[in-house]
């Protein structure tokens, strides 16, 4: 499984000397798990380990269930515990076999943070996938962003998942496995409303090829799926965020439906479940060979 041409390649690379030879590629083309290599399509992520954060509602709830429904074990994270709760049911509900474990947590919180990776260490001894899921945007402009909106925004859609990430590594390098998951936006590369929000998906999009960088040459992926416009609470604003500050609030407050129909080329909407798909492709052995890529699931919103 591990493949020690490899990982001696990439220690080599992270020092800035990698010059493979062709008895080098020689040693690794041939690799047993490529020849052993089998797949079930019907459980995609059978029996992995997986974290998906912002997972009680819109789109990381459908990740759950999804990810579930494919064999997984699920550790959702979010904030309100009895709604978090209520969602882990559903999914058991509706898959008798569902391996669902619900964990109440802001992942804008890094002692939190470092408490969940150390749970899962400890129950599961291992972590393939992780699916940094949960931010919120702003539909603010840049002179109206005052510091309180900034902090609040950057901190949650992008050093949160930076956190989460760096915690996730600390387990896959070791066990030279993982898929890590970003779920960023079409703001991010092309900014259509919000402001902050837009700057840090941009950040999230750039870690990503960052992360991916780092793990050339392990069994370790790093990718980005970036939504459109997709139908969730956060969307069509049913919901306040439960612990926002008052910026953020106010900011919130503001109805995002006029603004993405004005300002996009296209308005077909995504559902929750096409991000699931997308993020369950990624998180799987099916996409061992991609990594750094930032790939938008938005209905050409974005042409
Ligand atoms: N919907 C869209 O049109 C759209 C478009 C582009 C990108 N995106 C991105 O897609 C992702 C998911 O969006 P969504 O529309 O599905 O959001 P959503 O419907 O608002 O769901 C958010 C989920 O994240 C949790 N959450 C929020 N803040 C959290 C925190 N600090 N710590 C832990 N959990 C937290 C919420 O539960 P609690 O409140 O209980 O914590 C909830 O489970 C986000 O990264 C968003 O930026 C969405």
């Amino acid at each position: 499984m591990v493949n020690e041409k490899l990982k001696s390649l990439n220690e080599n690379y992270i020092n800035q000397s990698w010059q493979p030879t062709v008895d080098d590629y020689r040693e690794i083309a041939p690799g047993e798990d490529l020849m052993n290599y089998s797949f079930n399509y019907s459980r995609m992520v059978d029996g992995k380990v997986t974290i998906i954060t912002g997972a009680s509602d819109g789109m990381g709830f459908k990740m759950a269930e999804l990810y579930a429904q494919h064999g997984a074990k699920v550790i959702m994270i979010a904030r309100r515990e009895e709604k978090l709760n209520d969602a882990a049911q559903r999914i058991r509900d509706k898959f008798d076999y569902a391996e669902v474990y619900p964990y109440a947590a802001d992942i804008m919180d890094p002692e939190k943070t470092k408490e969940v990776f150390a749970w899962v260490k400890e129950k599961f001894g291992r972590l393939d996938v992780l699916v940094n899921n949960a931010g919120a945007g702003d539909p603010c402009i840049p002179d109206t962003s005052d510091d309180e909106l900034i902090d609040w925004y950057v901190d949650l859609n992008l050093k949160a998942p930076m956190r989460y990430t760096r915690e996730a590594l600390k387990i896959m390098l070791p066990q030279n496995y993982g898929h890590i998951v970003n779920i960023g936006s079409i703001n991010g590369t092309r900014p259509l409303c919000g402001s902050v929000y837009s700057g840090a998906k941009g950040g999230l999009n750039t870690w990503t090829k960052s992360v991916a960088i780092r793990c050339v040459g392990t069994n370790i992926n790093c990718n980005a799926v970036c939504p459109g416009f997709t139908v969730t609470p956060l969307s069509l604003n049913q919901e306040s965020n439960a612990t926002e500050t008052g910026a953020a609030k106010k900011a919130r407050s503001v109805d995002y439906l006029p603004i993405l129909h004005k300002k996009s080329t296209r308005n077909v909407p995504t559902f929750p479940i096409d991000q699931a798909h997308a993020a369950l492709f990624f998180g799987s052995d099916l996409a061992r060979c991609i990594t750094g890529q930032i790939v938008n699931v938005d209905n050409g919103q974005y042409l």
